[in-house]
């Protein structure tokens, strides 16, 4: 059968390890796909030839547009990144009916709803594994796998950079920025690394997770995102003395009353396995009602980690070229007529038990003051250490875990804390998660 034709959009990280994956397992993936998958056309500003063995024989354009209106391609390959020009040139493609493979986290959690509805009305795919969790088949897995189950909850550490800059804190004592040069060398951070540190790459990956678990549409705006930026190495130390981790968690909860999203640092119990993964690893925990706890775990970031899904997709997508569009996989893996409107629920609205740090005067009935705004609010305390100041100061510190509650009512309990003449600066508060599974 005559091969099918791909026009690679970037030849950058991910776009050079796809064209080089491709080439590298040409054989093994026509046995699997049942006819060849070539890149015939590309498009880059700037590339290093040196690096793609095989470049020479293929059309490659600066304009990305040449691609998408080209009718020798049938499956346009985006990996450009970004809001635009990333938006149009899929739309065109779509329009053009040519399918479409992207790992573009920001574009399909902004965008997404408009792009399948766009492809669903052309009756063309757009396949998007790469875009959460590089490397993981978390999308085939939730969409697929999943599909016998009610999903209660997932969380999932979905940004690799933030991950290795916790876990080099953590455990060589690494300053901050050092780190992130680091991450930026190895090409797993985003262009803007903001987006890593600040949490909107997780909270981008954590939209498209919840839309799939719970058939609800992609509500980017709604996701309550927190970075790692205000973690400090004592968070670290005294976490770790209660027995937690420090992890930069995206979760996503259904609840009676709506559906949680949030990206947040997160205590999380050590002795859970995913506490335990780190460096620039990611890893997804869904809790579904028949199969109970499954946990995905593999590179999450790198230029071949990244193509294996981008060559899965591609895959994917020439096995069911000629399948009736009504009988593929829907995109958000409910049908689209069947997707709900369950409210997401504000940051005030959600559930959790928090970790609290504060500093104090060092004199009698500080603790007391502080445990009777918690208990007058209805928050019950699970932990308590007090640090005694160093030698020449007079500042203590309280350490303390709190069950679950309202964040509403922790929030206003904080209030009435910083208020005290007995407490110094802003109370730090870290969310806390048991991840308790079926
Ligand atoms: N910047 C992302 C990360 C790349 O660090 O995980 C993969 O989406």
């Amino acid at each position: 059968m005559k091969p099918v034709n791909v026009g690679l959009l970037g030849l950058g990280t991910v776009g050079g390890g796809t064209f080089n994956v491709l080439n590298r397992n040409a054989e093994e993936i026509t046995r699997r796909a049942g006819r060849g998958i070539r890149i015939t056309h590309a498009a880059a500003r700037e590339y290093d030839p040196a690096g793609l063995p095989g470049v020479e024989g293929i059309d490659v354009s600066d304009d990305a547009f040449s691609v998408v209106e080209n009718p020798d391609v049938d499956i346009v390959v985006e990996l450009i990144g970004g809001y635009e020009p990333a938006r149009e040139l899929v739309l065109k493609a779509i329009a053009n009916g040519k399918h479409v493979v992207t790992a573009n986290k920001a574009l399909i959690a902004m965008h997404g709803n408009e792009i399948f509805a766009a492809a669903q009305d052309k009756g063309v795919m757009v396949a998007f594994e790469a875009a959460v969790a590089g490397g993981i088949p978390i999308i085939k897995a939730i969409r697929e796998g999943l599909a016998a189950n009610q999903i209660e909850w997932l969380t999932g550490i979905i940004n690799g950079t933030g991950n290795f800059i916790l876990t080099e804190m953590r455990d060589k004592g690494r300053d901050f920025a050092d780190v992130l040069k680091e991450a930026q060398a190895l090409g797993y951070a985003e262009a803007d690394p903001t987006f890593d540190v600040e949490g909107i790459d997780a909270a981008h990956k954590l939209t498209i997770l919840a839309a799939l678990a719970f058939g609800i549409p992609l509500q980017f705006d709604k996701v309550y995102t927190e970075g790692i930026g205000r973690i400090t190495r004592e968070d670290v130390v005294y976490a770790e003395q209660f027995g937690y981790r420090i992890k930069h968690l995206g979760y996503t909860r259904r609840t009676d009353r709506g559906i949680e999203m949030r990206v947040h640092p997160t205590l999380i119990p050590e002795r859970r396995l995913i506490a335990n993964v780190d460096g620039v690893m990611n890893a997804v925990l869904v809790n579904a009602d028949a199969v109970g706890p499954t946990l995905y775990y593999g590179a999450g970031a790198g230029a071949e980690p990244t193509a294996s899904a981008v060559v899965a997709d591609l895959v994917d997508v020439t096995r069911t070229l000629t399948a009736d569009p009504q009988n593929r996989v829907p995109h958000l893996a409910f049908q689209p007529g069947s997707i709900s409107d369950l409210p997401i629920l504000a940051m005030d609205d959600i559930e959790t038990a928090y970790y609290l740090r504060m500093q104090v005067a060092d004199r009698p009935g500080v603790m007391a003051e502080v445990t009777s705004i918690l208990g007058d609010a209805g928050i019950s305390i699970e932990a308590i250490l007090q640090k005694e100041p160093a030698p020449d100061a007079d500042r203590a510190s309280i350490i303390l875990l709190t069950h679950v509650v309202q964040e509403r009512q922790m929030n206003e309990a904080i209030t009435r804390i910083e208020a005290l003449d007995s407490i110094h600066g802003a109370v730090t508060r870290i969310r806390l998660e048991h991840l308790e599974v079926n």
